[in-house]
């Protein structure tokens, strides 16, 4: 759809210090296209949030968070709430990566009430889906994915929802240098809008952007674009570096171009 803005946004992972990541966040924004039509966002680790919110301030390039907790406060050792993330200068959080399903034990109902907290506080909220390699060869992509949308969106449908971005993930492709094709991935967020269309109806399905996201690089960013149902990346190693990050966002509007 010409009206979705592709969207790029890095998820830093634990990676880099606090000299790094501020130097990576003013390589990115100084490094923009001027009047790219495409939204960019980082998410640097929670440590760094607030040294790279000023570098960030007033520029194209949005600060995003990697989780939050579904509380305002209290007593949650270790945790990180929404409307802290908010008070730092973050614009967004992702929910749901499947590192934080797989070692962090992150369940469906977890994650749902992260979204609503996340949408509350007025956050974009990434939600990530994907299925194992073992679920994929079993043929049940579909109801995985299925079963991780009812679980982060139900009950969801008055609420706001205008912030609601997805990152379709596949498991297998994460770090492996494996993506996707295009065909392939282009299924997949077929499925998610279709579901979304079912679910909370047409205008939030026309208008919620899929991200894919899975070992996305340079050379294969247009290629993923150029699909009707995808709207941009989710860059885990790709996005360390500016030049490639950089590169990657320039892909992702020329596939929409
Ligand atoms: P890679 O790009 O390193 O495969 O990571 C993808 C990812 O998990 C982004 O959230």
């Amino acid at each position: 759809m010409k009206d979705r803005r592709p969207l790029v946004v890095g998820n830093w992972k634990m990676h880099l210090d606090g000299a790094g990541a501020e130097r990576l966040a003013g390589e990115i924004r100084d490094g923009l296209p001027p009047g790219a039509s495409v939204d960019v966002g980082v998410c640097p680790p929670f440590p760094y949030l607030c040294r790279v919110s000023p570098v960030l301030k007033g520029s194209a390039v949005a600060l995003g968070a990697q989780d939050g907790h579904w509380e305002q406060q209290g007593p949650f050792t270790g945790w990180v709430s929404m409307a802290m993330l908010v008070d730092v200068g973050c614009s967004s959080v992702i929910i749901g990566h499947s590192e934080r399903r797989q070692f962090g034990r992150e369940t469906d109902d977890e994650i749902g009430r992260k979204v609503r907290a996340g949408l509350d506080q007025g956050l974009g909220v990434i939600l990530c889906v994907g299925e194992t390699g073992p679920e994929r060869d079993a043929g049940v992509t579909e109801a995985i994915v299925a079963r991780q949308l009812s679980g982060a969106l139900e009950g969801l449908a008055s609420r706001g929802i205008r912030g609601l971005v997805v990152a379709y993930e596949p498991v297998w492709a994460i770090g492996t240098g494996k993506t996707a094709t295009p065909a392939l991935a282009q299924e997949a967020h077929q499925f998610i809008r279709q579901w979304i269309l079912g679910r909370l109806g047409s205008d939030v399905a026309q208008q919620v952007r899929i991200l894919y996201g899975g070992s996305v690089k340079p050379d294969n960013m247009r290629a993923l674009a150029e699909m009707p149902d995808i709207d941009g990346a989710l860059v885990g190693g790709a996005s360390l570096q500016a030049s490639g990050f950089l590169d990657i966002v320039r892909q992702a509007a020329a596939g929409k171009g």
